[in-house]
């Protein structure tokens, strides 16, 4: 019905007792979705009631009372997440499994800092928590900004839902900094997240796999009244950037001061000083694992002293003074009911197990990936076995082997397609390779799709509202069926007979969610562009690279029509990026010789605005782009700290002198280098001339 059209005709004394009733109506709808979680009616219908509401107050503005629900717009969803720069970036960890490992990675610690087998280096152990990062920004002792990670360097503003969680403080203590970032994770404790799962359940609402995606899917709701809900916490482990003043040095003390300031901070910390005790608070805590109230997937060790973390600093995302010593992955027993094969992006056929589900460490587990046809016949690997699986983390679940003596006979082996069954095209399995491939390329509506999916995947375009079903449905009824498509769906949505808000699901305001998410996206980065592409072989590291040294987009397609030919300087200046060799140099150029490719990227290139890349800021530092060689003994740093220092600042650091190279540091006892050097009449420094140089003495 249309509201407007029958308004005209209506008694004030009619419209009344209509408003009444809309507005109790709405009322109703309000409580069921914001408060209870279970809307019963779709989007549409209850913005067509709003609208209805909305024109009879045009029309009759008495109506609109306090105690209208247009006046009461507070639990109206947002836009979606504004983005956060994080000007001190939020790293994540590398893992270790072993004992080994761990004592690689103290053996790394110590050749770094230059320290003797004998020296301790002292570490903090705290619980790995299982839920999503948070760093929380704090000025002038309020808090005003709560941000997700993101990729490390950009998360999303979800300062309205963290304002939700007790545990936050909203007010810090006098004596604490003016301006204080603290890092720390959100998580729900396992009896409240079984709780919730009961109420859901009950309510016919989605079942949370885990305590970490309960969080996860609760603080990424729009509506900070439906996060008020649900019983979230937070536990506090570091900092962020801090105003200057704190007088701390170790991260045992910042977790105190953390405490004194009025965060949770768990009560599983130790200081430890080698590895015996390294390990035996490994075992501990692996013990006390099943007693505590919140999922731990390990121990995080770090070096306690912050001056050594400092002078550690971090490879590419993660810490070098840090480490994740993970927990061994569950493992269950259950039952192999088909195999399917999925056809991935670059064609490759992946076989997945399909599972009697199974609750594996508190998820349940549906599906298994049997990675390839060699693995299955390695691990010999029927329908209608019982099979061993496991999860570690949050990697996909695996199946580590059948339990050939539990058979009963009735087991089938599986024969593995030789063509791809979303196309039909021939998959074949090149020499060498263990993947068989679709060879549809461009005809194979799998490969279409998952291309889709990837372009606006996190780290590529980061379209939020375009998830993977949105996209399987849009491309199915062919609103898009090529990356351009997306930056024409608003318009084309215009001429559709049913548009997009009148779909099942849809409504007017998910609809606007939609387009307000692609359009914020017509503006990208030329590395995240590259990314985007979904060139195999080219992962976010070779794309940055690619955005490097072509600097746009224009300047990249000239070089690769001229690298078509393999004398040209063009693939000789390809092949001497890094990363990128003949194989990585063929897919690429691969990608820019169908035309099909050269037709997306001219239609992208209409619809977008590609940002050149910006290389990491190396503010004004006097040695960008020289080439230095260290030589001798260095007194003041170790031979991978001088390097990791100069690295950080622009410098490439190489191995030999040629007359290319811009600097040779020369420490003590400096021989064949430093002769070479002085022939070439490069400049030689001393150690101190090169902190002179660097600013840092
Ligand atoms: S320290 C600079 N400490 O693990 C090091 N992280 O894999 C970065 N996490 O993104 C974080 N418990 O979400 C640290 N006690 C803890 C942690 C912890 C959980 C998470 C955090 C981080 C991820 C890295």
């Amino acid at each position: 019905m249309n509201g407007a059209g029958t308004l005209f005709n209506l008694s004030y004394e009619d419209a009344r007792a209509r408003h009444k009733k809309l507005a109790a109506e709405i009322k109703k709808h309000d409580k069921l979705y914001y408060q209870k979680d279970a809307p019963e009616i779709s989007d549409a219908e209850y913005d067509r009631l709003r609208r209805e509401l909305e024109t009879l107050e045009a029309e009759f503005p008495d109506l609109a009372d306090s105690d209208s629900p247009t006046q009461n717009v507070g639990a109206a969803p947002s836009k979606g997440f504004k983005k956060v720069k994080h000007d001190v970036p939020m790293l994540s960890l590398s893992n270790v499994f072993s004992e080994e490992e761990l004592e690689d990675f103290l053996a790394r610690v110590r050749r770094f800092l230059g320290l003797d087998e004998s020296e301790p280096v002292e570490l903090l152990a705290e619980p790995k928590i299982d839920g999503l990062s948070c760093s929380l920004r704090y000025e002038r002792r309020k808090l005003v900004l709560a941000a997700t990670r993101g990729d490390g360097a950009e998360g999303e503003d979800i300062t309205e839902n963290v304002k939700t969680i007790a545990d936050v403080p909203k007010e810090l203590p006098k004596g604490a900094p003016d301006i204080l970032e603290v890092r720390g994770e959100i998580y729900m404790r396992r009896s409240d997240f079984e709780k919730l799962n009961e109420r859901q359940e009950k309510e016919g609402k989605q079942i949370f796999a885990n305590p970490r995606n309960a969080a996860a899917g609760s603080v990424r709701q729009l509506d900070s009244s439906i996060t008020k809900l649900r019983p979230l916490h937070f536990f506090a482990y570091g900092l962020g950037e801090v105003a200057e003043g704190l007088k701390i040095s170790t991260q045992f003390e910042i977790i105190q001061a953390l405490g004194k300031w009025g965060f949770q901070i768990t009560d599983q910390v130790e200081v430890l000083k080698d590895i015996k005790a390294i390990m035996k608070n490994y075992e501990g805590l692996l013990g006390r694992r099943a007693d505590l109230d919140y999922d731990i997937d390990g121990i995080v060790y770090k070096v306690n002293d912050l001056k050594l973390q400092e002078r550690l600093g971090f490879v590419s995302r993660a810490p070098r003074w840090a480490v994740a010593h993970k927990f061994p992955a569950e493992q269950a027993i259950t039952v192999i009911k088909g195999i399917d094969i999925q056809v991935g992006r670059t064609g490759a056929l992946t076989p997945v197990a399909r599972l009697e589900p199974i609750s594996v460490g508190g998820v349940v587990v549906s599906n298994a990936t049997l990675h390839n046809e060699d693995e299955i016949l390695r691990k010999d690997i029927r329908i209608g076995d019982r099979v061993l699986i496991q999860r570690a983390g949050d990697v996909i679940p695996q199946v580590v082997q059948a339990l050939a003596d539990k058979r009963s006979g009735a087991e089938k082996k599986f024969i593995f397609p030789e063509k791809c069954p979303a196309c039909g095209s021939l998959a074949i399995r090149e020499e060498g390779e263990v993947v068989r491939r679709c060879t549809g390329g461009l005809v194979c509506p799998a490969q279409a799709v998952e291309r889709l999916k990837h372009f606006v995947s996190r780290l590529a375009f980061d379209i939020e509202g375009l998830g993977s079903k949105i996209i399987e449905q849009f491309y199915e009824d062919g609103l898009i069926k090529s990356p351009a498509d997306i930056f024409r769906l608003e318009e084309k949505n215009k001429s559709l007979t049913v548009p997009i808000r009148k779909r099942e699901g849809w409504g007017d305001l998910s609809e606007k969610n939609l387009f307000d998410s692609i359009n914020a996206r017509r503006n990208i980065s030329f590395n995240r562009f590259i990314y985007a592409l979904g060139i195999r072989q080219i992962g976010e590291a070779t794309a940055k690279r690619l955005a490097g040294a072509y600097g746009s987009l224009e300047n990249m397609k000239a070089a690769m029509k001229a690298a078509q030919n393999r004398e040209s300087e063009s693939y000789a200046e390809l092949l001497a990026i890094e990363d990128v060799g003949p194989s990585v140099a063929d897919d690429l150029l691969g990608f820019f010789a169908e035309a099909h490719n050269r037709e997306i990227l001219d239609a992208l290139e209409a619809a977008l605005t590609i940002e050149p890349f910006e290389a990491p800021d190396v503010g004004n530092s006097p040695i960008a782009g020289k080439t230095v060689v260290f030589t001798g003994t260095l007194e003041e740093m170790t031979r991978p700290e001088a390097k990791a220092r100069a690295e950080s600042l622009g410098a490439k650091v190489a191995g030999s002198v040629s007359k290319n190279t811009d600097y040779v540091v020369a420490g003590a006892d400096a021989g064949s280098k430093l002769k070479k050097a002085t022939e070439l009449g490069v400049t030689v420094l001393t150690e101190t001339q090169w902190l002179e140089l660097i600013g840092n003495v």
